[in-house]
């Protein structure tokens, strides 16, 4: 049994010892992991530690606002906008993997920017233990990483031990705010995973919005602690509907809600009927451009979670 405050003033004493008066540097992404490590990291070694938040221009609504209200006071905190960057690098690719890869680029680009103006000699990373024993523990636990423009950076992973759980009793330990402890999952390629084909502002946008009515919906209900995730999917299949009195072709929206314990396998719950359909009818009022709104009935397996 984890014994959190215990695990804290050992971390600390560790990462103390082994940080000294370097300095460090953490990409956080505001999900949980990234976030009680960047917390109990500084609670070791101050400002010496910079959290740097990039925004990939794929990020949901309200998002840069709460990362930042939550740890620009709480943290050594650089916030960059690098949404133009990311949105040209990705203009007219299709490939959900092309993407992947290109958002994965042209993040180490911007982060490697970041930690050559910090001059700091670790990365420190919020990995936990699925996400080194899922890759079959190919992921040693000191290791340094060369990154693409020459730095090296010796990494440091303070919660590596950690299942989700445990992160977040560290993290309720730590006095991180109650909804970052516990909200969903989402993935690192942010939208870019659910918008299905090229992604442009204007789609990124509608994704947003619908996913912003989603989770809207769920967390007034009370949904949330019964699922692991809820989102909308703005595929690029053009549907026939109508607006005022004329013929209108607009997107399909799938909405994608699983129950699951770690996401290596995932089930659809049995969701009131109302919600579902105020949650359509809401879609297709509220956001322009859509005309038809589906509901995601696949498991995991046979399909993903995320649908791309
Ligand atoms: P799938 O779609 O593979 O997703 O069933 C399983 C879990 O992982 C999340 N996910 C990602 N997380 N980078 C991430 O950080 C990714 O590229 C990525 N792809 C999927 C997904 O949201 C789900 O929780």
């Amino acid at each position: 049994m984890l014994n959190p405050s215990k695990f804290i003033q050992e971390s600390i004493q560790k990462i103390k010892k082994e940080i000294g008066d370097e300095k460090a540097v953490i990409a956080l992404s505001g999900g949980v992991d990234s976030s009680v490590c960047s917390v109990l990291v500084k609670k070791a070694i101050g400002n010496n530690l910079t959290a740097v938040f990039v925004n990939h221009g794929l990020l949901r609504e309200g998002e840069v606002e709460e990362v930042r209200a939550i740890f620009e006071d709480r943290l050594n905190f650089v916030y960059v906008d690098a949404s133009d960057e990311f949105l040209h690098a990705l203009k007219g690719v299709n490939d959900p993997e092309k993407k992947r890869k290109i958002i994965g680029k042209v993040f180490i680009d911007v982060f490697e920017r970041e930690a050559e103006k910090i001059q700091a000699k670790f990365l420190v990373q919020g990995t936990i233990a699925p996400d080194w024993i899922e890759s079959e523990g190919k992921i040693k636990s000191h290791h340094n990483l060369a990154l693409p423009g020459g730095m090296v950076l010796e990494v440091l992973e303070p919660i590596r031990e950690l299942y989700k759980d445990e992160v977040r009793e560290i993290g309720l330990e730590l006095n991180l705010p109650k909804e970052l402890i516990y909200r969903q999952p989402f993935p690192g390629p942010g939208l870019a995973v659910r918008v299905i084909g090229t992604l442009t502002k204007e789609k990124l946008a509608i994704c947003r919005k619908a996913d912003e009515i989603v989770r809207e919906e769920v967390e007034l209900g009370s949904f949330q602690n019964e699922l692991w995730q809820y989102f909308a999917v703005l595929t690029d299949t053009l549907v026939t509907g109508i607006k005022g009195d004329e013929r209108d072709f607009g997107y399909l929206v799938v909405l994608r809600f699983v129950a699951s314990l770690d996401a290596m396998t995932a089930n659809v719950p049995e969701l009131p009927w109302e919600l579902i359909r105020t949650i359509s009818d809401r879609i297709t009022t509220e956001v322009s451009d859509v005309t038809h709104v589906s509901l995601s009935l696949s498991d995991k397996p046979p399909s993903t979670i995320e649908f791309a």
